[in-house]
């Protein structure tokens, strides 16, 4: 029985959504009320069936997601959205005629159908068509509009292969569709509409340049908030790894200066440097002081960096560093998707000299 899983430990099984009889198995699955991630476009998500409340609800338990934050729902053809939405906005069937199957996320005003607990208990539903052929089949397979948040655990990264899913979840959960790395690898742009305008809510796949060619992008402004974005789920922190990620104001090379001076004080004190690992855009042409780089995209193309972005943060957050120093990408196209998970992985309270200072005062 499903709902035993997670006192049972039982590992998530493994499907290949290539093969019928396994699509076949995790549409069962979420007919019955059970839990399947699975691969989109973007990363992997945490799959249960929309219009089933109990189903939904385990989504939460299982990632430890407050209930405040409202889930996406992903339908496989258009006709699903008379299931959730009241009406379909004039503006939204121009995005969708452009934008789906793809990264477009449109929150609008929901059927009362759909249950609460998908919603947050907000009057709106957020919804998209995925662009992976294994999302689109496992919806038209289950029948019915799949709830599914990114399938990691709340406030940590993203999965964007099967086995980051199992890092995070793998007992918790009945399956997980394994389809390879996902090739966006950041989410998707979450998008609600105001007449003829768009308001971004969430950064992500679609980049605001090309909505801009639809219509009016309203982005929220630098001073409210800091410029934060008015949905339910984007707080403040966010996308982190377990080590202390630093968001670094410029280029490694422009921080450095600063790093040595910090690596001759500790010395002379003769205390330990740390490990440090450095998430990099592109190549490095040399790394005093630093364990390991990261890069992120040798060619430098802010695509290639966002598909590798997740799984790279992963992976130095394995390798028991002390910091994760990170440098800043142009916020242009899809760069915008990447520094607002920089940023939101970023610990706030840190600065380089923070840091240090706490080095030293914890030693002495
Ligand atoms: O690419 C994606 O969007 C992935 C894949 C699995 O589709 N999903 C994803 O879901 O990133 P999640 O739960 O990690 O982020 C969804 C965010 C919420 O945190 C919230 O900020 C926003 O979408 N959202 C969802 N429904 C909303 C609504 N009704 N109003 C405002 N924001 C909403
Ligand atoms: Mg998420």
């Amino acid at each position: 029985m499903f709902f035993k899983k997670q006192e049972l430990l039982i590992p998530a099984q493994i499907l290949n959504p290539d093969q019928k009889e396994h699509l076949e198995l995790a549409a069962q699955i979420l007919k019955k009320g059970g839990l399947v991630a699975f691969p989109t476009e973007t990363v992997y998500g945490l799959g249960a069936d929309a219009f089933k409340a109990e189903s939904v609800a385990k989504i939460f338990e299982v990632k430890k997601r407050p209930s405040f934050d409202p889930l996406i729902v992903h339908i496989s053809k258009k006709e699903d959205l008379k299931r959730l939405w009241k009406e379909i906005p004039a503006l939204a069937e121009k995005l969708i005629e452009k934008f789906w199957p793809g990264p477009l996320t449109i929150v609008a005003e929901k059927n009362e159908s759909v249950p609460d607990i998908v919603t947050a208990g907000l009057s709106t539903v957020g919804v998209r068509m995925p662009a992976s052929l294994a999302a689109l089949n496992l919806i038209s397979q289950a029948a019915s509009p799949i709830a599914a948040p990114s399938a990691n655990l709340y406030g940590y990264t993203s999965p964007t292969t099967a086995q980051a899913v199992l890092d995070d979840l793998g007992s918790s959960i009945d399956a997980v569709l394994d389809a390879g790395p996902t090739k966006i690898g950041i989410e998707s742009t979450v998008i609600k509409l105001e007449g003829n305008e768009i308001v971004l809510l969430r950064p992500g796949g679609v980049s605001v340049e090309e909505l801009k060619k639809i219509a009016p992008v309203k982005l929220p402004s630098i001073s409210e908030a800091g410029g934060a974005y008015e949905s339910p789920g984007q707080t403040e922190s966010h996308y982190a790894p377990w080590t202390p990620l630093l968001l670094l104001p410029g280029s490694f090379k422009e921080s450095l200066p600063g790093l040595e001076k910090w690596s001759i004080s500790l010395s002379k004190q003769g205390k330990l440097w740390p490990r440090i690992g450095l998430l990099s855009l592109g190549v490095q042409k040399n790394m005093p002081l630093l364990e390991v780089v990261e890069v992120l995209s040798p060619s430098e193309s802010l695509y290639e960096a966002a598909a590798n972005l997740f799984q790279a943060i992963r992976k130095l957050d394995k390798m028991n560093l002390d910091l994760i120093l990170a440098e800043p990408v142009s916020t242009k196209g899809i760069g915008l998707g990447i520094m607002d998970r920089l940023k939101k992985a970023s610990k706030k309270e840190h600065s380089l000299k923070a840091y240090f200072e706490n080095i030293q005062d914890k030693n002495e």
